[in-house]
């Protein structure tokens, strides 16, 4: 196709309103996880069921939609599904794991019995693992006809679910409940890497998928840093506003278990201030993405004004 021809096609996904848009990239995400993950009866059946327990009780999808979105800005030339799985079992596991008894003893999620009150604390814990590696077993399978992608895909992944990130942030979470004195600096760090790394890998990964350039690439992890971290605080009033039926999850916990939260250490009017700032600086930077990346912007901006 011509360049200049190509600038004006319109997908029927552009054509849609918002929420229609919304609704179509969490059908497609519900389809891949069916079919991209073994199905309950794989042996194992109790390990592989309870797998499928945690991924299929709902959850917002919120990662798996930002990288299929951010795929179709820069143009998906690769197919932008697997990743999008792999990255929603990734985030899953980091679920199942951070409900055990041994990190924040939650006994619901998703509107659902947690894994380990579901199943056993031994089959929660191995669910977890096997998530875990299954993400980075879908981006080799799916992308092996690609391999500096592939590559590039795994170290972003990797890179923001490791012990630097996603795992060093709950290990200093954690720290923090027996912690006197947590500054405002080290909510920041814990935030940024628990939650925040793994919304800029969704952005990072999509636009992998669809062949990005270093400059936008790099506007992207920052633009997601900060609606991750505006995601996290918003998760930490929610926490201390919402109802345990709106949440699907335990309401309340953060201020029990004596967590370091943005309520906790900032109140819940400065909370506000720093969601809000942190937001429109992310759709700033969304704003300038090709094509001003219009459902991306909606997107972010719901995410701030979230009941659950
Ligand atoms: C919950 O994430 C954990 C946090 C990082 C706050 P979500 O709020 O995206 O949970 P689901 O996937 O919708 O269940
Ligand atoms: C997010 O923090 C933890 C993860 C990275 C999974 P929370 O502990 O606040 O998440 P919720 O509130 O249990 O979903
Ligand atoms: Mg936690
Ligand atoms: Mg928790
Ligand atoms: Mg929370």
């Amino acid at each position: 196709m011509p360049r200049a021809a190509k600038r004006v096609v319109v997908t029927a996904l552009q054509r849609m309103d918002f929420p229609a848009q919304l609704e179509s990239y969490r059908q497609r995400v519900e389809r891949g996880l069916e079919e991209l993950t073994p199905p309950a009866d794989t042996r194992p059946a109790r390990l592989h069921e309870a797998m499928r327990y945690s991924l299929q009780a709902g959850g917002k999808r919120l990662r798996p939609v930002l990288l299929l979105a951010t795929a179709e800005v820069f143009g998906a030339r690769l197919n932008p599904l697997p990743a999008a799985v792999a990255l929603e079992c990734l985030h899953t596991y980091s679920l199942v794991h951070d409900d055990l008894p041994c990190m924040d003893n939650d006994d619901l999620r998703r509107g659902r019995p947690t894994a380990h009150r579901q199943f056993d604390e031994a089959t929660a814990l191995l669910a977890g693992d096997a998530l875990l590696t299954l993400a980075f077993q879908l981006l080799g399978r799916h992308y092996a006809h690609a391999p500096e992608i592939a590559a590039a895909l795994l170290r972003e992944l990797a890179g923001a679910a490791g012990s630097e990130q996603l795992i060093g942030g709950q290990m200093e979470d954690l720290l923090a409940e027996k912690k006197s004195g947590v500054t405002a600096g080290d909510l920041v760090f814990i935030h940024h890497r628990k939650t925040a790394a793994m919304i800029a890998a969704a952005l990072a990964a999509g636009a992998l998928c669809g062949g990005v350039d270093e400059g936008n690439l790099a506007a992207l992890r920052d633009a997601g840093r900060h609606l991750g971290l505006a995601f996290q605080i918003v998760d930490d009033i929610l926490d201390a506003t919402a109802d345990t039926a709106t949440l699907g999850k335990t309401a309340g916990k953060d201020a029990r278990a004596g967590k370091a939260t943005f309520v906790s250490v900032h109140g819940l009017d400065a909370a506000r201030a720093a969601a809000a700032e942190h937001t429109t600086t992310a759709l700033a930077a969304l704003r300038r993405l090709p094509g001003g990346a219009p459902f991306l912007v909606r997107l972010a901006e719901q995410m701030l004004t979230r009941k659950s």
